[in-house]
């Protein structure tokens, strides 16, 4: 086993896996936090955010943690337990991934986020906040979730702002080396388009088509999904745009 003072909480999921490999490629000792740290890779500790299990023995030594695990439901006991288990410890920098717009959509998950960010705000342990909006990979998911068969339904009008996994882990290493900000920053890809523009995108680069009729949201959630709350002035000009990712993926598949 391997020690090092950086954890990863979530390493083993999509952002995780690339800032493992960010920090990795820069030879750079790291410990990833999963509920099935597989056995033989010396840098995996098993742990349980939820359960709590085992999460103070994960965080003892470290001074980096990057706190990206999370569950759609109880994001903010995640980050409670996390909190918990540092407890007075002040010698650490607590990197957290948040997501743009969380404070402006009436959203279930994101209020679970946004109790994860006020817990840590209070919690006077130095830290770094970063909101990023969707991966695009996640976009990704949903489009060829919602169309799997030839008629599918998608809620249309959301607007996102895609931005690569990649990018994300970077700029959050690139924060984790700097003195704690405590606050929140954020950071947004190329380009802000409707889910129904990237859907056509994907069904042209892929060669499925499909006929799509519109699944509304309504009220206040339906609102704020379409009026852009779920972007940010702060774009990463060189994120791919949703067109590159796509012609690079698509062909990797
Ligand atoms: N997806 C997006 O578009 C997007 C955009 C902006 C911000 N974010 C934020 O970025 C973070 C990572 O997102 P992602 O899409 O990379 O997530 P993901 O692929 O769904 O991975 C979730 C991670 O959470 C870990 N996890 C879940 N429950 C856990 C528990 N009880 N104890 C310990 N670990 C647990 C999982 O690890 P194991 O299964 O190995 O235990 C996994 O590594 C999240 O906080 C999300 O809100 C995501």
């Amino acid at each position: 086993m391997i020690m090092s003072t950086i954890l990863i909480t979530g390493g083993t999921g999509t952002l995780g896996k690339s800032l493992s490999a960010l920090l990795s490629s820069q030879n750079i000792p790291h410990m990833i936090g999963s509920r099935n740290a597989e056995s033989g890779k010396d840098h995996n500790v098993t742990m349980d955010l939820l359960q709590n299990k085992a999460v103070k023995e994960a965080v003892e030594g470290k001074q980096v943690i990057f706190h990206l695990a999370t569950d759609l439901k109880k994001d903010a006991l995640l980050t409670q337990n996390l909190l918990q288990a540092i407890g007075t410890n002040r010698n650490i920098h607590l990197v957290y991934i948040s997501i743009v717009g969380i404070d402006k959509v009436p959203f279930a998950y994101y209020k679970q986020k946004l109790a994860s960010e006020n817990a840590i705000k209070a919690s006077g342990i130095p830290f770094t906040i970063l909101r990023a909006t969707q991966f695009h990979e996640f976009i990704h998911q949903i489009i060829t979730t919602f169309l799997k068969f030839p008629v599918g339904l998608l809620p249309k009008k959301i607007i996102s702002q895609p931005i690569d996994a990649s990018i994300v882990a970077a700029e959050l290493y690139r924060l984790s080396k700097e003195e704690p900000v405590g606050k929140t920053i954020e950071i947004g890809g190329a380009e802000a388009l409707t889910l129904e523009e990237m859907a056509n995108e994907w069904m042209e680069q892929s060669g499925k088509k499909k006929l799509i009729f519109n699944l509304p949201i309504w009220g206040e959630l339906g609102r704020t999904f379409c009026n852009g709350s779920l972007t940010t002035a702060n774009s990463v000009k060189h994120s791919k745009s949703w067109r590159q990712w796509l012609a690079q993926h698509l062909v990797e598949k």
